[in-house]
């Protein structure tokens, strides 16, 4: 009797994992656009190939690198771009978290060893690494919300716990944070010299990577900051919907979207080919195998540059890894086309939208307050919102990618708003489903904000042939 139950719990725990690998893969690794040759000059500034022109070809070595994001050029950046006439007023900046150690370990291999404590003369590095580390040991008086205050805030172990920041993941912030700060603080002048508390909004989910995320970037772009004025606001839901969350259909999407990719998995004879092969270098069987979701730990490898692991049976190699990520790619483009996660995407997102849109109008109003605001997450908070806003050309979300909301006002017709929209420094606000049109019959370099406003509380919802999100969320049939 015991026995039975103990097999029959086995079992259960058996399709539980196969049922998180087949999120998992989808939640945290799909990469994305089908890139047309990005290597070459000419095409690398275009994040958005034709798909009417470009033919896509599949280079998935190219697309893992750009995931991987290793600190290295100075990019260029659209951020602040305006007509002199327009005043910056408020800015909203989404991230995701850098890199980070695997959440997954492959059953039965050495963990890569990559050591996640912060030192200055090591690759990569960042100008401004050193004062960062003494001003994080030095923090004191900072206020974090609830169970943040328990977290470590920089990485320190020289053996990565699963899951930690790394010291590229710093860096790629501290980046972003430098880059942020040269445009808004330098240049527009975004924040009095006097800011406090009031001016700035943060808010991070509860995990160590996006907190030190967060940090990393603050400090880079307020040097020094006393931490007296710093007040991180605890988000527990990764796709921030704080009071909102209640939403059934956004659920069954997401199951549907979760049945699409699975039946796409299995039919990929080449993808079940590696698998098993893979299941046998390591010795173990193909479901374990499958559900420790080996492509988050061999992207660890490939953007550390650290071999794949061997066993006696041989080795795990590059073209395991190019048929994992060549899939991942094919995947996304079948998500862009299947709608089911669009759908999803327009109800997950919502409330962290509705909460931009709103503060967006407070500050349209003449408040003087949360003129900064900052969101850490996961590429399961950006992805979505991403989609929901129509950008469908974008890449998913590498390590320490940033989406950014620039608020102007019209100097020329002080209650005119307009928004830009930026990925990764990439203008995209004519990308966007509610402002491509503008773009047309217009002269403005910039989305009025009352487009973006419709778009939030109104026109989101119009494929979902509802008018609310309330709506949207309690339909009953499809
Ligand atoms: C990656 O590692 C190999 C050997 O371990 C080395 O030859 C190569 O230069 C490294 N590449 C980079 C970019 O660090
Ligand atoms: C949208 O924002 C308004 C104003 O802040 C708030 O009252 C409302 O509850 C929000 N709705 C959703 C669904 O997030
Ligand atoms: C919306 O209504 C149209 C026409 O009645 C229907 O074809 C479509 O499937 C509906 N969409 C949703 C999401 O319910």
């Amino acid at each position: 009797m015991l026995f039975r139950n103990r097999f029959l719990l086995l079992l259960a725990l058996a399709a539980l994992l196969a049922f998180l690998s087949i999120s998992l893969q989808f939640f945290h690794l799909t990469p994305v656009t089908p890139v047309s040759n990005g290597m070459n000059g000419k095409n690398r500034k275009r994040i958005m190939p034709d798909p009417l022109t470009e033919p896509p070809v599949v280079d998935p070595i190219h697309e893992a690198r750009i995931y991987c994001n290793i600190p290295s050029i100075t990019e260029r950046s659209a951020e602040g771009h305006a007509p002199y006439y327009f005043k910056l007023v408020s800015v909203h900046v989404l991230i995701r978290h850098g890199d980070r150690y695997p959440l997954y370990a492959i059953p039965k291999t050495k963990r890569p060893e990559i050591d996640c404590t912060l030192v200055a003369n090591r690759k990569p590095n960042h100008p401004k690494l050193e004062a960062f580390i003494n001003h994080m040991s030095k923090a004191s008086e900072g206020l974090m919300e609830g169970t943040l205050s328990t977290l470590p805030l920089y990485p320190s172990h020289s053996l990565c716990e699963m899951g930690e920041l790394t010291q590229t993941g710093v860096v790629q912030h501290l980046k972003n944070g430098q880059l942020l700060q040269d445009i808004y603080l330098k240049k527009h002048k975004l924040l009095p010299k006097d800011w406090t508390t009031k001016h700035l909004y943060l808010e991070t989910t509860g995990k160590s990577r996006t907190l030190q995320s967060g940090l990393a970037l603050l400090y880079s772009l307020l040097p020094d900051f006393d931490w007296k004025k710093i007040n991180f606001r605890h988000q527990w839901s990764t796709i921030f919907c704080s009071g909102n969350c209640d939403c059934p259909m956004r659920n069954q999407y997401l199951e549907k979207e979760q049945r699409r990719q699975y039946l796409l998995r299995v039919k990929n004879n080449q993808l079940e080919n590696t698998y098993v092969e893979m299941a046998k270098i390591v010795g173990i069987p193909t479901r374990q195998l499958r559900a420790a979701n080996p492509i988050d730990s061999m992207l660890c490898h490939f953007c550390h540059n650290v071999s794949f692991p061997c066993t006696k049976n041989g080795c795990i190699d590059i073209e395991h890894f190019k048929v994992i990520k060549t899939h991942q790619i094919e995947d996304e483009r079948e998500r862009r086309e299947r709608k089911l996660y669009f759908k999803y995407a327009l109800l997950a997102s919502h409330p962290v939208l509705n909460q931009t849109v709103s503060r967006m109008l407070r500050i349209a109003e003449g408040k003087k307050e949360e003129i900064f605001v900052l969101y850490s997450a996961h590429d399961v908070t950006l992805s979505p919102v991403l989609s929901a806003l129509g950008i469908t050309e974008a890449r998913f979300p590498r390590f320490a990618a940033r989406l950014v909301f620039e608020l102007w006002q019209d100097g020329e017709r002080p209650a005119d708003h307009f928004i830009r929209i930026l990925y990764n420094g990439v203008d995209v606000t004519f990308h966007t489903s509610f402002c491509q049109e503008h773009h047309k019959h217009s002269n403005k370099p910039m989305c009025p904000l009352e487009d973006f406003v419709h778009f939030v509380k109104r026109d989101m919802f119009s494929v979902l042939n509802s008018s609310s999100y309330y709506d949207a969320c309690h339909r009953k049939t499809f």
